[in-house]
């Protein structure tokens, strides 16, 4: 199967553009024909984003969930529903006992991940682990020298490396269109206390484990470790410093994770990387706006603009002279800061049309093939790696209080250094 057949057999019939922009994908290139084969899997913690892989998975022709496990049976009854004819365990190690599993994936709260991925591994199945992969940066570096150790496969929950809208921004920004990359803005607000109901006082912290420190590092671990990749990714860099706040500003609910976090990562060049988040007010949405000296993109909302812009219409033309006149003649205020103001500027798609998907259900089949062909893709781990430690390094810089430099021992061989490209280009690599 060469990698154009793979793309299209997960769904992506684009262009050479995205190929070269996915030089993960390569992986599958040289590797056997796998039609009629399904990736036997299993599936540990089958919440709501486990059913959500699930979903995708059980309509793939190439994978098939032959096992489920969980500890609260409203989760197991609703992963049944889904796949009626899966194995059904309440101890995760029975299930890593099952021959009939070959590969993991792992859905579970943030705190348990590292146990069940470690003990994944020593059964001899290929991991596909939900984000944040570790509670730590060390466990994230165990996990990660786990996999390279075992030679299994190693995925984890980072769908944007799989989403089309990412791929053709990531080739557009690598390819200089947007000049030279001097600040990416990344933001994720929400208005919603980030609870959800629970049958019995007792059950709080099992089901609401987002909101305690024991299981979760809040917005960092469940909302940045997206936006930090998307990041390193743009930049080809992994930053040095980090810095930043976090408080609990309107949810005073008893909760003990932030919910009003700012963090910035600070790349040797001084170019920054901001992560905001504010879970009380939800008008901006979330982006990662990726600025260069020549142009913007903003790849959630799929649309990029360059600095300058066509001149506009003429009755458009007409109204800003007249508003400029206008403020001219006014006592009180000068013009100096008219043209300061955002300019009107509707940018372009980077795509013609947006996709449906957020790329999960692109990930979910590239794991399934990677289960099959049992070849780890190029970089994955590495990208994902990065991701989680990046967001808990952030966490560390927000309880600590103080600048952190990240830590040597924790870079990878791939990435010793913040000068090496993060994804090497097709053509660099022959
Ligand atoms: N990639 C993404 O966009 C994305 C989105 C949402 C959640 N997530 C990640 O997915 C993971 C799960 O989040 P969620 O929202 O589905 O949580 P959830 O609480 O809905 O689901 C977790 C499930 O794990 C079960 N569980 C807990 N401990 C277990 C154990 N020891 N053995 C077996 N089952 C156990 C729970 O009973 C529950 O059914 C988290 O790591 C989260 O960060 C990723």
């Amino acid at each position: 199967m060469n990698r154009r057949d793979f793309l299209k057999n997960v769904g992506i019939t684009g262009s050479g553009v995205m190929l070269a922009a996915t030089p993960w994908l390569s992986a599958f290139s040289e590797k056997k024909q796998t039609v009629g084969e399904k990736a036997r899997l299993g599936i540990i913690g089958p919440g709501s984003r486990g059913q959500i892989l699930m979903s995708f998975l059980c309509q793939n022709p190439k994978a098939e969930i032959t096992a489920i496990c969980d500890i609260y049976q409203p989760s197991i009854d609703a992963a049944l529903q889904l796949a009626p004819k899966a194995k059904v365990y309440r101890d995760y190690r029975k299930l890593l006992e099952d021959k009939d599993v070959e590969a993991v994936i792992i859905a579970t709260p943030l705190d348990t991940h590292f146990q069940i991925a470690m003990d994944t591994f020593d059964a001899g199945k290929h991991v596909f682990c939900e984000k944040s992969i570790g509670y730590d940066i060390d466990q994230c570096f165990k996990m990660y020298n786990k996999h390279k150790e075992t030679g299994l496969v190693f995925f984890a929950g980072q769908q944007r490396l799989f989403d089309p809208r990412y791929i053709k921004a990531m080739e557009m920004i690598h390819s200089g269109v947007f000049g030279d990359i001097e600040g990416i803005r990344t933001f994720w607000f929400r208005n919603g206390d980030w609870r959800r109901p629970v049958p019995s006082p007792e059950l709080e912290r099992q089901i609401n484990w987002r909101l305690y420190r024991e299981h979760s590092k809040g917005l960092m671990t469940e909302l940045a470790c997206h936006q930090l990749q998307i990041g390193t990714w743009a930049l080809r860099r992994l930053p040095d410093t980090v810095m930043g706040h976090g408080a609990i500003t309107f949810w005073k609910d008893g909760r003990e994770v932030y919910d009003n976090v700012s963090c910035i990562y600070i790349v040797d060049n001084g170019v920054k990387i901001n992560f905001d988040s504010v879970i009380s007010n939800k008008f901006y949405g979330l982006e990662e706006q990726i600025l260069g000296h020549l142009g913007t993109i903003e790849p959630e909302k799929g649309k990029y603009y360059f600095e300058e812009v066509a001149p506009a219409p003429g009755i458009l033309q007409m109204v800003t002279e007249i508003e400029q006149n206008l403020f001219d003649t006014l006592p009180f205020a000068g013009t100096s800061w008219a043209p300061e103001t955002a300019q009107p500027n509707k940018g372009e798609y980077i795509t013609g049309k947006r996709p449906d998907g957020d790329g999960t259900d692109l990930l979910s089949a590239a794991f399934a093939e990677a289960v099959i062909t049992r070849k780890q893709p190029e970089n994955i781990a590495e990208e994902c790696y990065y991701a989680s430690a990046l967001a808990l390094w952030g966490d560390m810089a927000l309880q600590e209080g103080r600048m952190l430099t990240f830590p040597d021992e924790y870079k990878l061989d791939y990435l010793n250094h913040s000068r090496k490209p993060l994804i090497e280009k097709e053509e660099e690599k022959v």
